[in-house]
């Protein structure tokens, strides 16, 4: 293992890891410090939402996971961490192209097509975010996609030409610190959030528990859960996985 400091946080770069989620949680809270980072060239099991499995080429692609440790943020206001993770990615991604949204809760998209993807773990304690293990995938310069992943792409695949990897962790990381210095601001998170949201304007098609149904995005509320209202006039609000979106 490897140890330096980039754009003010902490790395921790492992050759291998399974997962660096797995491997934080390893480290365990009383070694994890706030702008902690594990991050690995090549990771062999790792863990995309709902436990699919996170496709990267060794030593292609972003895989790490930032620890964030905010003191006294509430619990109530935890998706301010997603929002910190996904803006921060977006701000990184739109460097270099034009198009990066956010599709929420927290995949990265440019155009109809996954360039990141997150995976937070929050610990809370009592009232207060304890902490958060934030995974994150960004397909860099990888040029095939051998999973049944819908729809991947890598920013190479997106400009034509390579970017050297560790160029890409510094700046994502720079990135996500000038995000996190907003962390206890959810509603300037909440007014960028939504500017960059994919599908923000326009009438959709989504599917819930219910059925298909027409809507628009009203926004997020302050849970973070996704409030849309449908071509009928209802407000119809929704937790992570209670909503898919229709192509
Ligand atoms: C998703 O399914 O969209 C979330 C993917 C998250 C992948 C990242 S890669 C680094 C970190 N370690 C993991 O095992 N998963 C996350």
């Amino acid at each position: 293992m490897r140890e330096y400091q980039v754009s003010g946080f902490r790395v921790l770069e492992y050759e291998e890891l399974d997962s660096t989620n797995n491997q934080a949680e390893k480290l365990g809270w009383n070694v994890l410090e706030d702008k902690m980072v594990v991050v690995t060239h090549r990771q062999t099991r790792g863990r995309g939402q709902v436990g699919n499995h996170w496709e990267s080429e060794p030593g292609k692609n972003i895989s790490m996971t930032v620890v964030l440790r905010p003191e006294e943020l509430s619990a109530v206001e935890q998706f301010a961490v997603s929002m910190v993770i996904a803006l921060g990615a977006c701000d990184f991604i739109s460097r270099y192209t034009e198009g990066c949204t956010v599709k929420w809760p927290n995949d990265i998209y440019v155009g109809d097509k996954k360039i990141s993807g997150i995976l937070i773990e929050h610990v809370i304690m009592g009232p207060y975010v304890g902490g958060s293990l934030c995974g994150i995938g960004v397909n860099i310069n990888q040029s095939g996609f051998l999973s049944d992943a819908p729809n991947p792409v890598s920013l190479f695949q997106l400009i034509g030409k390579e970017i050297p990897v560790e160029r890409a962790l510094e700046e994502l990381l720079e990135c996500i610190g000038k995000r996190y210095g907003q962390v206890y601001d959810y509603a300037a998170l909440e007014r960028d959030f939504l500017q960059v949201m994919y599908r923000r304007s326009g009438v959709f098609d989504w599917e819930d528990e219910n059925g298909r149904f027409k809507a628009s995005v009203t926004g997020i509320n302050e849970y973070g859960q996704l409030v849309l209202k449908d071509t009928g006039g209802m407000e119809r609000v929704y937790g992570f996985k209670e909503i898919t979106y229709l192509f």
